[in-house]
Order: structure tokens, then sequence, then C-alpha cells
């Protein structure tokens, strides 16, 4: 998939491209099928919201679960990436968002980068977000607001908020939140399962509680430019990756073609 002329322009002057229904029902079906599974399993990687027993998220799901190994290498998600920032990228970071009906909690207001750059040492913004839908996402089931324009400010100052949510992050104060959102408007990407959202590693989002009966997995990737890879190693490594090598992609038919090796993810190789 090859971004054109106008959806590059879009992409800077926004922030974020969204693509709905840009994988097909039977597809997503099968990466869906693989939630269950992956949420029973009991591993550090799983956090669970505050409750102890929600999922909330699931890390590295690409390095033991094999559907999510082929969507992590998936050619219409990364080819965006690879072009938008012009060079190979590696997986920094990949997560299964549960937003669990009626107990899926908030995500505070937030930049990734910020927290990639404070607590990974990642030099540079050349890192962003490619998430899919697996279930419907609408106004009701804590859509994803994103702050068009925001990715304009660079890293903005935040706060290290460590008791809101069961997860740690670096989040906004109201007052640049008010002027971010006085420039630039919110949007909420709604969509059927298969929907794409690809966002700059600057733009400010966040979401809302669940209190729907419904459920809403959101799979993001984390690709960062690999001559821009991390230089701290604070975090664990099933946060924040080690393993600097370009993502090696798979056909387009990988959902559904059962014929493919290498999985779940085909290196190890550590860049130093
Ligand atoms: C995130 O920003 O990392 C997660 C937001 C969400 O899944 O709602
Ligand atoms: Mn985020």
């Amino acid at each position: 998939m090859k971004l054109t002329k106008e959806q590059l322009e879009e992409f800077e002057k926004e922030g974020y491209l969204f693509f709905p229904s840009l994988f097909s029902k039977e597809e997503i079906n099968r990466v869906r099928d693989a939630v269950a599974d992956l949420y029973a399993e009991d591993r550090p990687e799983i956090f669970r919201e505050k409750d102890g027993v929600t999922p909330r998220t699931g890390f590295a799901s690409h390095t033991y679960s094999e559907m999510f190994a082929r969507l992590g290498r998936h050619p219409r998600m990364v080819t965006p990436v690879e072009q938008i920032l012009g060079e190979d990228v590696y997986m920094h970071q990949y997560k299964v968002n549960g937003k669990k009906a009626f107990d899926g909690d908030v995500w505070q207001w937030h930049q990734d980068f910020g927290t990639w750059h404070r607590d990974d040492g990642m030099p540079e913004p050349r890192a962003m977000n490619i998430a899919v839908f697996l279930d419907e996402v609408n106004e009701f089931n804590g859509p994803l607001y994103i702050i068009p324009e925001s990715h304009r400010e660079g890293v903005v100052e935040a706060g290290h908020d460590l008791s809101t949510t069961s997860y740690p992050l670096w989040t906004l104060d109201n007052n640049k939140v008010k002027e971010l959102v006085d420039q630039g408007g919110i949007v909420a990407p709604k969509g059927p399962p298969g929907s794409m959202l690809v966002f700059h590693g600057c733009l400010v989002h966040g979401s809302p509680p669940n209190m729907t009966p419904w459920d809403r997995v959101i799979v993001y990737l984390s690709l960062c430019a690999v001559s821009n890879h991390i230089t701290k190693f604070n975090r664990p490594e099933y946060i924040a990756h080690r393993d600097f090598t370009p993502v090696q992609k798979l056909s387009d038919d990988c959902l559904l073609n059962d014929d493919v090796s290498g999985l779940p993810w085909p290196t190890e190789k550590t860049a130093s």
C-alpha cells in the first residue's frame, strides 16, 4: 500500500491518517479469535486494570502469538510507516489494548514520543503508531481522542502519572490540553473492525473509559526508524524492544494463508 502525495501532505498537516475497513472481516476475525488466548496468559507482558483482573494491554504479543506476529509483519501496516519515515523500521513496542466492556479504564492525555524520549532515550520523533481496530469503535466504547495538528508542538511538558491507572504515563496538564484543543479541536476516528489509523509520535491523544457492553480491542504497532533506535534501557524489554533489525514483511494475504514460515518473529539479532 503506497500513500499518495495528498495523503502524505495530510499526514504532515494533521498528524494522522485514517483508513476505514482496510482489512476484511475474514482477516480481522482471525486476529480477533486470538485475543482470548492472549489475555488468558499469565505473564508479565499482560497488564491488568486496577482491579487486577481485567486485561488492559498485552505487550510484545508478536513475540509469542503467531497471529499477532503476522499482523506485526503485515505490509498494509508496515509499508506506510516506512514510506513516511523514509527508511526501514523496527518494532519499538507492540500492544493489544483491551478497553474491555464496562471495565476498560481511561488513557490520560499524552504523547507517545514523550515517553519514548524520556524513558527510552529515543533521539528524534521518527517513530509512530499504526493501529488496527479488532472491534467496531464507536462514540460510546472509549474511542481514541486525538488533537489534530498537536504533533507540530514537538515534545510538550508532562508529568509522570503513576496513580490514575494501573499503567504509568507521562501526561499533559489541563491548561496545555485546552490550548491545543482550542487550536486543533478533537477528533475520534470511528469505524468497523479492520479500520486502520496511523498517527505521529508527538500527536496528543487519550481515551475515555468504556462503560458500554462492547469491548474495544485495538492493536498498536509502534514502529521506529532503524537509525533512530533507543539508547536507554530502563524499561523491560517487552515494553521497549532491543531488537533493532528491520521488520520483515510478509505477503499481503498473510492473515489468511497458513503457509507462513519464520513465525512468530524471525530475528533475535540485537544491535549494540
Ligand atoms: C495509548 O495511547 O497508548 C492507548 C490508548 C487507547 O488504546 O485508548
Ligand atoms: Mn499512546
